[in-house]
């Protein structure tokens, strides 16, 4: 018994640790919120994966407790642009990753504009030196640790696409197999690939018979899992043979041109058509970019004049059509061992020979530093021109090609020749670069959109002696804008303007990239409301000016209770200001510095009147402690019109006011030893 027990333990421990990652692990997938992880294991186990956003703690698991040598789990419910670290294994163990050169970045959100990197390579599955010399070459090359796309452009495993060959020719290539840790691929397949795809039924690698799309099956399709159903954006295929999707503003189809047979039929190819229309129909992103294998111009290692080239013939004559029809802005190929890159063409769809000159939109190099940039408008309405970029060189090359193309503006080809695609996109600004395996820069372009638009802008009213504050609201252009706010001399996106009286602003936004210019008007309306001024009458009443307004009388910057009127009767010194309101607006005056006078409270010294509450309510009380004789009273307007009068005969009199309108009145007083006017205010 305890002999079995040890060889259990035995053939146990030797289980554990027979388990080595040997494929990957690799990505596919990505969306703003999920990912699929895939790896493939020397012996069967279950498939886990941990994860989280920093290397020293993957707090988060997945686990399928499946049996299995090749690993699929999908990991949902993720933050958009967030990088996670993680670790694959089985249930029990981690068996790779954990390491900070282990994560990935989920996508942003379909449409949000983001600055977009794109590295494409084709036919580049030869598990050479060339294939690492091109990605080394990508690698020290600035930002490629930003990547946010990589493209495969098909023939990704020669010689057939068998799952050997995408082993040992790109999973395990030293040099070049160490960035599937951290990016995924988008792939398209060649050829190549579907060597065992079509390996049942071939003519020159092309089936005589018509396999219905969701049946085509092979290593490629095992290895690849791609989004169906518009997970990333775009339109859903439902098929794995063909797909799209977004980054951010730019929006990508994955075509496939193995989809072409020899019945002639075009099943395929009009299915895929069918599919583009749909896609392309409800695509409104800045940028599109479709990528396949088989190039509709090429004179490298493809001839597209050549008579057997009927794929290449296919996508020219059927594809490209409808793909200009939708004005795409790129079209990124392989198949053809060299790099092609044409002028901004459109409507070319025969052999080289039927290509003229009015099929160029753009003839120059498109480099934007020399002043060519192609400049495209922002809609997808009408063809304005496409650039063909063929890059089938990134571990293939080809001896003496002849690089002869009519459509093309620039070419590298030969023996040694290789590299690599780069796109960076931003905005409305798409730079192209082809990266040579040594490093240097073959050739660069640049397509513009003129894709600015504003919105408009809603009136705004404000107070006279106020400012508005307006912003502009646009979408697309580049970050070279400039902004004018006529007739003001504002030039910010966002301006102050200071009307004096109700104007009609033109906001013009100019992108300086394109020269594209584009206005709209705003309205800003001004409430008249003057600055309101305070000046004495009568040596002790304060006036506000201008009248008609509501008012507010303040006292050190303080509210004084009652004093609403436009004119008030301050019994002390001190600094005033007045309020004006009208409807919605309102001014506050200068501090208005009074004296009271001390004088003006006594008949003669010693011999003090009291009147108040001054603002007085429905009565006011008259106070004179030492009552001289035929002391006598009157009450008038400010205009001096008594509305009452009569003698004094206590030392304090209450005065009813009910019958007063609001207003400032004068209690004044007469006596032997003197007279005496003190204003009063009845709110
Ligand atoms: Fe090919």
């Amino acid at each position: 018994m305890k002999y079995v027990v040890s060889l259990m333990a035995l053939f146990s421990a030797c289980t554990l640790y027979a388990q080595v990652v040997i494929r990957g692990p690799y990505m596919q997938s990505p969306t703003h919120e999920s990912i699929i992880l895939m790896w493939r294991t020397d012996a069967n186990s279950s498939t886990r994966v941990w994860y989280g956003t920093s290397p020293g703690n993957l707090s988060q698991t997945r686990i399928i407790n499946n049996s299995v040598k090749d690993h699929i789990i999908k990991i949902d419910g993720l933050q958009p642009e967030t990088r996670y670290y993680y670790a694959v294994g089985d249930a029990s163990m981690i068996l790779a990753g954990q390491t900070a050169g282990h994560f990935f970045t989920t996508h942003p959100q379909p449409g949000r504009e983001v600055p977009v990197r794109v590295w494409a390579i084709g036919d580049f599955g030869r598990g050479n030196t060339g294939q690492a010399e091109v990605k080394n070459a990508y690698m020290h090359d600035g930002d490629s640790l930003k990547t946010n796309v990589w493209l495969w452009l098909g023939d990704n495993a020669y010689n057939d696409g068998k799952d050997s060959e995408y082993q040992s020719k790109v999973f395990q290539v030293n040099g070049f197999s160490d960035v599937f840790s951290w990016l995924p691929f988008w792939p398209s397949p060649g050829n190549h690939d579907y060597g065992e795809v079509w390996s049942e039924s071939t003519l020159l690698g092309i089936p005589y018979t018509n396999i219905p799309l969701s049946d085509h099956q092979g290593p490629y399709f095992d290895i690849v899992e791609v989004p169906r159903y518009a997970e990333a954006g775009g339109y859903p295929s439902q098929l794995e043979v063909f797909y799209s999707f977004d980054y951010g503003n730019v929006h990508f189809l994955s075509l496939n041109s193995e989809v072409w047979d020899y019945t002639f039929s075009y099943d395929g190819i009009n299915q895929m058509l069918a599919w583009i229309h749909q896609d392309l129909q409800q695509n409104t992103r800045a940028f599109t970019i479709a990528y396949f294998h088989q190039p509709p111009y090429s004179k490298g290692s493809h001839d597209s004049d050549d008579a057997y080239e009927l794929v290449m013939k296919a996508m020219r004559e059927k594809v490209i059509p409808v793909l200009e029809s939708y004005d795409i802005d790129l079209v990124v190929c392989g198949h053809s061992h060299v790099f092609e890159r044409s002028y901004l063409i459109k409507g070319h769809y025969g052999n080289s020979s039927s290509f003229d000159q009015s099929m160029i939109v753009n003839g120059t190099n498109g480099n934007l530093s020399q002043g060519n940039p192609y400049i495209k408008d922002g809609s997808y309405g009408t063809s304005e021109g496409t650039v063909y970029v063929v890059c089938g060189n990134s571990g293939s090359s080809e001896n003496a090609p002849s690089l002869d193309h009519p459509a093309m503006f620039y070419t590298h080809g030969g023996s040694s020749a290789m590299g690599s695609l780069v796109l960076d996109i931003h905005k409305n600004r798409l730079d192209a670069r082809y990266l040579k395996s040594t490093g240097e820069v073959g050739d660069a372009f640049t397509i513009l959109k003129k894709n600015l638009q504003l919105n408009a802008l809603n009136p705004v009213s404000i107070c006279e002696g106020d400012s508005a504050l307006l912003t502009a609201s646009f979408s697309g252009g580049s970050d070279s804008l400039t902004y004018s706010w006529s007739p003001s001399a504002e030039t910010g996106a966002t301006a102050v303007l200071y009307p004096t009286a109700s104007t009609t602003y033109t906001l013009t936004v100019t992108d300086l990239l394109t020269g594209q210019s584009e206005s709209t008007s705003v309205q800003v309306n001004v409430e008249p409301m003057p600055q309101p001024a305070i000046s004495v009458i009568n040596g002790n009443i304060l006036a506000a000016s201008p009248g008609g307004y509501s008012y507010q009388w303040y006292i050190s910057g303080n509210p004084i209770a009652g004093a609403t009127g436009q004119y008030y009767a301050p019994m002390v010194s001190g600094s005033y200001s007045v309020k004006i309101s009208s409807n919605n607006c309102a001014r506050i005056s200068d501090a208005f510095a009074y004296t009271h006078g001390t004088t003006g409270l006594e008949l003669q010294p010693g011999l003090t009147v009291s009147l108040y509450p001054n603002p007085a309510g429905s009565e006011i009380r008259l106070q004179l402690p030492l009552l001289p004789e035929n002391a006598r009273y009157r009450i008038s307007d400010l205009y001096g019109n008594p509305i009452e009068e009569g003698r004094l005969s206590a030392q304090e009199t209450v005065f009813p006011l009910g019958r007063l309108a609001p207003g400032m009145y004068f209690m004044q007083l007469y006596t032997p030893q003197g007279a005496l006017s003190i204003p009063f205010v009845r709110n």
